[in-house]
């Protein structure tokens, strides 16, 4: 029996209607409120990558600006709040964006599989139809899909590495960001693991700056070259700026030679801050 055209493309609802969560948690319920969420929180993960590249180029300034570069994250706020309390805000923060980014990309990545395999069972069309700007759309989303993971145990790999140390045990010096990074980028397969990392990071953002415009509605072919030009220079500054530490650690421009303070254990070493402080 013929079915009408209505009959045809009738998709059942992405997500069965349940229970409504209040405004403004509702939005999070659609697609749509989705795909802001995704973007939004990209941004501010974006903005955090590019701010953590650019304080990290102070570690080409020596030990002793690295270190004070460091201490300054810790007394954001001066006297008026209690140390380290600003900074703690900023990992809440970063860590919200961070779990809800992932869960937005991983709900609607699953939601898109089953829209798109309910359209194929009622419209019987196949699923890569469409041409050239359709795949080339899905090869952009099936590398999101990798890098994303990527990323993400990078992430875990790097805490545990220059945040609690875990791996250099005790080569790690707390308070001395300088000596810890020449340490681990140091070593051969570390600097290679960061290399691998940063490069997925910075196709991840170029792919993610470019398809964040879409989900906020700038979409016209008119701004497509500025959309491009701009997720390019972004996602290109990030890599090689964070490139630019692991591969000159190899080089040897980061390293121990130069330094005047001896390292030591104690948190907030006194004479990088001491040296620091003479600039
Ligand atoms: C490529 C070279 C990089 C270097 C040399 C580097 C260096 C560092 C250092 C030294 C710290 C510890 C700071 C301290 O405790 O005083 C740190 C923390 C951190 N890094 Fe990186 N980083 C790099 C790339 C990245 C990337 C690509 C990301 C994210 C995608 C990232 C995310 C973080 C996070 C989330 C922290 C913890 C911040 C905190 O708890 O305050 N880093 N990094």
């Amino acid at each position: 029996m013929a079915q009408t055209t209505e009959q045809r493309y009738r998709v059942a609802p992405v997500r069965p209607r349940g229970r409504q969560w209040p405004f403004p948690l509702n939005l999070y319920q659609s697609a749509v409120g989705r795909k802001w969420v995704m973007a939004v929180t990209g941004i501010g993960l974006i903005g955090f990558v590019l701010v953590h590249m650019i304080g990290n180029l102070h570690i080409y300034e020596g030990p002793a600006r690295m270190h004070e570069y460091a201490e300054s994250l810790r007394t954001l706020g001066g006297g008026l709040v209690p140390n380290g309390a600003i900074l703690w805000l900023m990992r809440a923060g970063l860590l919200s964006m961070f779990v809800l980014h992932l869960h937005s990309a991983i709900t609607l990545s699953r939601m898109s599989g089953n829209a798109s395999e309910k359209a194929g069972v009622v419209s019987g069309a196949k699923k890569y139809e469409g041409g050239r700007d359709h795949i080339a759309a899905t090869f952009a989303s099936r590398t999101m899909r990798w890098t994303g993971p990527i990323i993400a145990l990078f992430i875990l790999y790097h805490l545990a590495d220059l945040t609690w140390g875990w791996w250099l045990g005790d080569d790690f010096v707390a308070g001395d960001p300088y000596h810890n990074v020449s340490t681990s980028l140091g070593a051969l397969p570390v600097a290679i693991l960061y290399v691998v990392a940063n490069i997925a990071l910075a196709w991840h953002i170029y792919h993610g700056a470019w398809s964040m415009f879409q989900s906020l509605g700038v979409n016209n072919p008119r701004y497509n070259h500025l959309r491009r030009t701009l997720a390019t220079g972004l996602a290109g500054l990030i890599l090689i700026g964070n490139l630019s530490f692991p591969i000159l650690t190899q080089a040897g421009l980061i390293d121990e030679d130069e330094r005047q303070c001896p390292i030591s254990e104690v948190e907030g070493n006194a004479c990088l801050a001491e040296q620091a402080s003479d600039h």
